[in-house]
């Protein structure tokens, strides 16, 4: 059995669909880290009966709160799920090659400190691109930059929106981090 926690920030779509695809199978989902009081996430992580870890900033950074309760759980690996923050050195060192991301553009465009969700989104059509996609990655310290464990590629359409293309790209996330994130964890 692989224990996993999940880092997010936001709506927790994925999250979601995570949890879904693992159960009752060899990989647990034992906890939901969020930062965020007003996520959706919550909500969903409730419903779905998987235990979370509201925290602040300090309790990631300064403190070894969050490294701690990875520690105490025994949690094999971290898996991002539009989690918002770099994660803090000790993390990265205990979990090296062991966190694993999802990030909603084809790397490296349209990655880095403050490409997030629709701000990717809106930067691709701004620029007139025809095809974007998803990337998931190892995390390292720098956003965005870890290794590449898989890429898949949509089209951009004509008159698509941030949010037309958003939903294209999400299709994308459900249909691959949880088939990747497994095959990946089986090879550690
Ligand atoms: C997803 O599209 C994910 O790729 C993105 O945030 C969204 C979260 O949606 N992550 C990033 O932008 C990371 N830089 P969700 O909360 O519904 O899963």
């Amino acid at each position: 059995m692989q224990r996993i926690a999940i880092f997010a920030s936001g709506s927790g779509t994925n999250a979601e669909n995570l949890i879904k695809t693992y159960k009752n199978t060899e990989i647990s989902v034992v906890r939901i880290f969020c930062n965020n009081e007003n996520a959706g996430v919550l909500e969903r992580a409730k419903r779905l009966q998987i235990p979370v870890t509201l925290f602040k900033k300090a309790d990631l950074w300064d403190d070894k709160v969050i490294y701690n309760a990875l520690i105490s759980e025994k949690i094999d690996c971290i898996v991002l799920a539009g989690f918002m923050m770099l994660l803090p050195q000790n993390i990265i060192d205990a979990y090296r090659d062991k966190i694993v991301n999802i990030h909603p553009s084809l790397l490296p465009k349209y990655g880095g400190k403050g490409m997030y969700g629709h701000h990717v989104h809106e930067a691709v059509l701004a620029n007139d691109e025809k095809e974007s996609g998803i990337t998931i990655h190892l995390v390292n310290e720098i956003y965005d930059s870890g290794e590449i464990l898989f890429q898949a590629k949509c089209p951009v359409l004509e008159n698509d929106t941030p949010d037309s293309l958003a939903t294209r790209v999400h299709a994308l996330e459900y249909e691959y981090y949880p088939k990747v994130v497994a095959d990946y964890i089986k090879t550690l």
